[in-house]
């Protein structure tokens, strides 16, 4: 069963996390980047994340390009495993899903120029979410998570339940 943890907040979401990103260099936003919605699917037991952005609008951003999906629980809970959401981001293989939960305490991870940072205790992670200095586990992998169309064309919803391969793009 989804949390309210897991509800990302809308208002907070854009504005800290696009300016967080503009500020940092990252590509944020676009004009359609942020909203969304997390509702349960007919049957229940697994939590689906409705973004804002489409597959073509997405594809069209460059590499780096980060979309924000992440709740407006504490920033730093200092709970390993914390719901702190979600990030919707493009490389050049394509689009993924990562949590933003830290690997070290659950904090809350921010984009930065070239992937993210923790600023609970200083942790840093590439853009496909590899922990590249702790004191997060060097190496370890944020979980990622599915991403598919809701109709043809239509918005990017991530699929908690889903955990995928982190070298896992929808192109
Ligand atoms: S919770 Fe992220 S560095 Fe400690």
């Amino acid at each position: 069963m989804p949390s309210s943890a897991e509800t990302p907040d809308l208002d907070r979401r854009t504005l800290c996390a696009c300016g967080l990103a503009l500020a940092a260099g990252v590509a944020c936003g676009g004009g359609g980047g942020g909203g969304g919605t997390t509702t349960p699917p007919p049957g229940g037991g697994s939590t689906t994340v409705t973004t804002t952005d489409t597959k073509a609008g997405l594809l069209a951003q460059p590499a780096g390009t980060v979309r924000d999906y992440t709740s407006s629980s504490s920033p730093c809970p200092n709970s390993v495993g914390a719901a702190q959401g979600y990030y919707l981001a493009r490389d050049s293989g394509g689009i993924f899903a990562i949590s933003a939960s830290c690997l070290h305490l659950g904090g809350r991870i921010t984009p930065n120029a070239g992937g993210f940072s923790c600023g609970c205790h200083g942790s840093g992670y590439d853009l496909n979410g590899t922990v590249t200095k702790g004191p997060a586990p060097v190496g370890s992998v944020l979980a990622h998570y599915e991403v598919r169309e809701s109709t043809a064309g239509g918005v990017l919803l991530i699929d908690t339940s889903k955990t995928v391969s982190a070298s896992t793009r929808l192109n």
